[in-house]
């Protein structure tokens, strides 16, 4: 709905006398958000402070009223920023060209949907179909947060079950140490010894990270374990201590996510796990394979063996659990365990996780409205565009095709085709093309033919700075092609700002000129002029960047 927009073909600039006439463009989008109506949903997928950025970018916004007074943003704060409150959902539906939400939206939301529009929230397609398929009778494009290609690091901006399961850590955290009767520090008292509270975390993916970071910020000593050997040193960066299973087996199952355990190593993580619950105060399972079901780690046995009063919090409830006492949605009290179940730790600190979806959603409005007039653009060419969308203008595109980047993929993942790519390729993940045989043979016979060339008619001096150019490309070549995709940022920057060490060379030839009288007329002068000017961006923004990066991981 674009009634009370101003349109764009209208405003802006005078015509030009004998210009060719310009298409019309369009008038910007109307993003609507409608108040959550799961019940005890307490997030609203944009904010105020959202909200102006959004209109920075072009888009009209409208928000149902009360949408935001669970997580604390008033009607009067999202007027400020400059959104329009609208009485009903049925009005917010009707006339937005965009709905943003959190929850997967009922069939009674959808209906009030309108013809064509937009729709960008969690939809978990897999477990949907029914879904899928009145969204396409409405002829929606749905963009599906759940869907992001996660293994692309431009993506990460966007990644909500990121942002969401951080929350969800922090807070079981302090859902754990609500129920607990001690404190998770120790201290020395003129009362007494207090011990330091012992924590063990199941599963360090994003949400057992966030666990660890609190759980040891508040004092307690923290262990966790994880079928991927690969978490260990993150565990450890994070103040935890990485306990293994007394058994050799790799846990990843390709993308970062797990597979599921041989029966023998099975065995041992029981008994690992049996030994921990003898021993720790508090216990929080996030142990997830994508796709299936919760797996059963905390047996009722280990439980019984618990000291009374300590805590369990099962952030895996809603996929069945990964203690088999947890009650989904409850906390319980079972052999003087209190066992947490509850499946919306994110909802219960919903102003922090609105906060963060609702950024998620602004970023990827950015990348879907590049030219930043208010009209989105999906672009089924852009990788992290095409695996979100699930229906196009009512054609369903969901799954989408298998990933270019598979940056964490290990070869065992691969299709079947993986073996013969691995041979032509460079390293990269082997997924590229096999390159022919003939195909390289042709190509060395030119390289060859090419050197033989410079070799017989260049300038002795010449050719060993040609010789260092060449394995320099060669060897920085292997290193960055060696690398994971999705750490090419964080090497770039750091080796931009090293390989900055050429300003040496140019620095060298230009200083016969430095101090002498004489005029800077040798092409070489000017050459190494320009490489200083290129050098000192390369230098300076090399290390901005890692800089950065590096302030992200700080306190
Ligand atoms: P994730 O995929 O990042 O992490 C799961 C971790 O479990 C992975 O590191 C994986 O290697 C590990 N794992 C899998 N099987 C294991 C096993 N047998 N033993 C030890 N470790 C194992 O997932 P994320 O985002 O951290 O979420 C964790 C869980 O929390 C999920 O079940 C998710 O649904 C749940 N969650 C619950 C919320 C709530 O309100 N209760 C909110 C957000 C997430």
């Amino acid at each position: 709905m674009q009634s009370g927009v101003p349109t764009a073909t209208t405003s802006g600039s005078t015509p030009v006398a004998n210009a060719a006439p310009s298409a019309p463009s369009k008038p910007p989008q109307r993003i609507g958000v409608t108040r959550e109506i799961f019940p005890g949903e307490k997030r609203v997928a944009t904010v105020p402070e959202v909200v102006e950025k959004l209109i920075k970018l072009g888009f009209t916004v409208s928000v149902e009223t009360g949408a935001g007074d669970a997580a604390n943003f008033s009607d009067e704060t999202y007027v400020a920023a400059g959104a329009q409150i609208v009485d009903s959902a049925a009005k917010v539906w009707a006339e937005s060209d965009i709905v943003f939400k959190v929850c997967v939206p009922t069939n009674a939301e959808v209906d009030m949907m309108r013809e064509g529009g937009i729709l960008i929230g969690f939809i978990w397609p897999a477990q949907n179909p029914e879904l899928m398929q009145q969204l396409t009778a409405k002829k929606a494009t749905v963009l599906a947060i759940d869907s992001l290609p996660r293994m692309l690091s431009r993506a990460q901006k966007m990644d909500a079950l990121t942002s969401q399961a951080g929350v969800a850590g922090y807070r079981a955290v302090v859902e754990a140490a609500n129920a607990f009767g001690r404190f998770f520090a120790g201290q020395i008292t003129a009362a007494g010894k207090v011990q330091p509270a012992k924590v063990f975390i199941a599963g360090a993916g994003v949400a057992g990270l966030a666990a660890i970071g609190t759980a040891v910020g508040l004092g307690a000593i923290v262990r966790a374990n994880d079928t991927r050997a690969e978490v260990a040193d993150q565990v450890i960066s994070m103040g935890g201590e990485f306990v293994k299973v007394d058994f050799e087996e790799e846990g990843g199952g390709g993308g970062g996510y797990a597979k599921v355990m041989s029966e023998g190593f099975q065995q041992a993580q029981r008994d690992m796990y049996a030994k921990q619950a003898r021993e720790v105060d508090i216990i929080i399972t996030t142990a997830l394979i994508p796709g299936k079901p919760a797996p059963r780690l905390i047996t009722a046995e280990m439980v019984k063996s618990m000291k009374p009063g300590s805590v369990i919090v099962d952030m895996a409830a809603e996929r069945g659990g990964n203690c088999e006492l947890t009650v989904p949605g409850e906390a319980v009290v079972r052999h003087g365990v209190t066992i947490v179940g509850y499946t919306d730790l994110a909802s219960r600190l919903a102003k922090q996780s609105s906060t963060l979806y609702a950024t998620n959603l602004f970023r990827l409005a950015e990348e879907l409205c590049k030219t930043k007039d208010g009209v989105v653009n999906v672009n089924m060419e852009d990788e992290a565009i095409r695996g979100l969308t699930v229906t196009k203008e009512g054609s369903i595109t969901w799954p989408p095709p298998a990933p270019k980047q598979a940056a964490a993929a290990p070869a065992a993942a691969k299709p079947a085709a993986a073996p013969a790519a691995k041979k032509g390729g460079h390293g990269h993940g082997g997924d590229t093309e096999p390159m022919a045989g003939s195909k390289l043979a042709i190509m060395f016979g030119v390289a060859a033919a090419l050197f033989w060339l410079i070799g017989a008619n260049a300038p002795k001096e010449f050719l060993s700075h040609f010789t260092v150019f060449v394995l320099a490309c060669f060897v920085g070549y292997m290193v960055v092609w060696n690398v994971k995709p999705a750490l090419h940022t964080p090497l770039m920057s750091v080796t931009n700002a090293i390989s900055s060490i050429i300003a040496i060379g140019a620095l060298v030839q230009i200083s016969p000129i430095v101090g002498a009288a004489s005029r800077p007329d040798s092409l070489i002068t000017w050459v190494a002029g320009a490489g200083i000017v290129l050098t000192a961006i390369n230098m300076f923004g090399g290390f901005a960047v890692t800089q950065r990066m590096l302030a992200m991981f700080r306190k």
